[in-house]
């Protein structure tokens, strides 16, 4: 892996040569910072598990991610920061149903950062609570999804100003996540923290107290909103649809404290589980059978 200095040069050197119109747009020259590693979505933490899910599941969230954009109209040539971008699972979704969005892919850990690069995103590696790299006012949205809770609450605000920063006026802040009392954040809090490699200990989030961050950091219209956020699955019979489902779950969140995941006992258990927090249901969808396991996310959106 290269050395942070390094990777750093190389990101900016990455995206730079391949998106310059977008780089002369967003990014500072002459910027030699690296931000603090976060040490739960490297090769030590639960990274490559994860990232196994997202490349054996591509489609397991898209529902949920292209509900997102919804939110952000047309998106056509929407210059677009994604704060907690992973290797870019929100580009991903975005290419595939054609939005024709320039996505940023943003994230603090350099094992993401390296693997967004190699996907040929344009990638930045900063926290998105200082966001050092970008230019003020040079993006049409900011988003804040699927991770948005591994900023530590202290940090909210901060990361809430940076993005009215980075915003263009009448630019909007999408800020995903779980409200406390979902069952989605239950499951986080006694699963997840129980049984994944690196425990799960953040805390989700509060409408009210989110609402008034964001009046704090600056923005003038605020509004929230639910989303039907499930994770789906097709194959050919229900058994494998069930079967993915089950695997998706357990290396998303790096589960191997539940077991070794060919056992049928880890299966029943971790279905057992999924099914006592979430709820989870298999039904024909033409020739294929689709399962899925229900989450309602709920998403802040701010406007500057
Ligand atoms: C659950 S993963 C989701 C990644 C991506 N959004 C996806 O849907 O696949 C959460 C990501 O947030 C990143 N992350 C955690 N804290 C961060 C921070 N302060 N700033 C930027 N990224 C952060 C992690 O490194 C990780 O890649």
């Amino acid at each position: 892996m290269a050395m942070p200095r390094e990777l750093g040069r190389r990101c900016l050197e990455h995206f730079k040569t391949g998106f310059p119109e977008l780089y002369g747009k967003c990014i500072r020259n002459g910027i030699e910072k690296q931000p603090t590693e976060n040490l739960e979505f490297t090769l030590d933490g639960r990274g490559l598990q994860y990232l196994n899910s997202v490349f054996r599941y591509p489609l397991a969230r898209k529902e949920g991610a292209t509900a997102l954009f919804k939110l952000l109209g047309n998106m056509r040539n929407l210059v677009i920061l994604d704060a907690f971008g992973g290797n870019g699972y929100l580009t991903r979704i975005s290419k595939e149903i054609g939005t024709g969005a320039k996505i940023i892919t943003n994230d603090i850990s350099s094992f993401m950062v390296l693997c967004s690069m190699e996907l040929g995103n344009p990638t930045t590696w900063q926290s998105a609570d200082d966001l050092f790299l970008m230019k003020d006012g040079c993006s049409d949205a900011v988003v804040m999804a699927y991770g948005t809770h591994h900023l530590p609450v202290a940090r909210r605000l901060p990361a809430l100003q940076e993005a009215y920063r980075v915003l263009k006026k009448g630019g909007k802040l999408l800020l995903h996540d779980f409200e406390n009392d979902s069952s989605m954040a239950r499951f986080f809090r006694e699963v997840v923290e129980r049984y994944s490699v690196t425990g799960h200990n953040h805390a989700h989030f509060d409408r009210e107290k989110t609402l008034l961050l964001f009046r704090n950091a600056g923005f003038r219209e605020t509004s929230v909103t639910t989303l039907h956020d499930d994770f789906v699955f097709r194959n050919g019979s229900e058994k494998e649809s069930l079967a993915d489902l089950l695997e998706y779950f357990y290396l998303m969140y790096g589960l191997e404290k539940l077991g070794d995941m060919r056992a049928q006992k880890t299966k029943d258990k971790l279905y057992a589980l999924i099914n006592e927090y979430l709820g989870t249901k298999c039904s024909r969808s033409g020739k294929e059978w689709e399962c899925r396991a229900s989450r309602e996310a709920v998403v802040f959106i701010g406007e500057k």
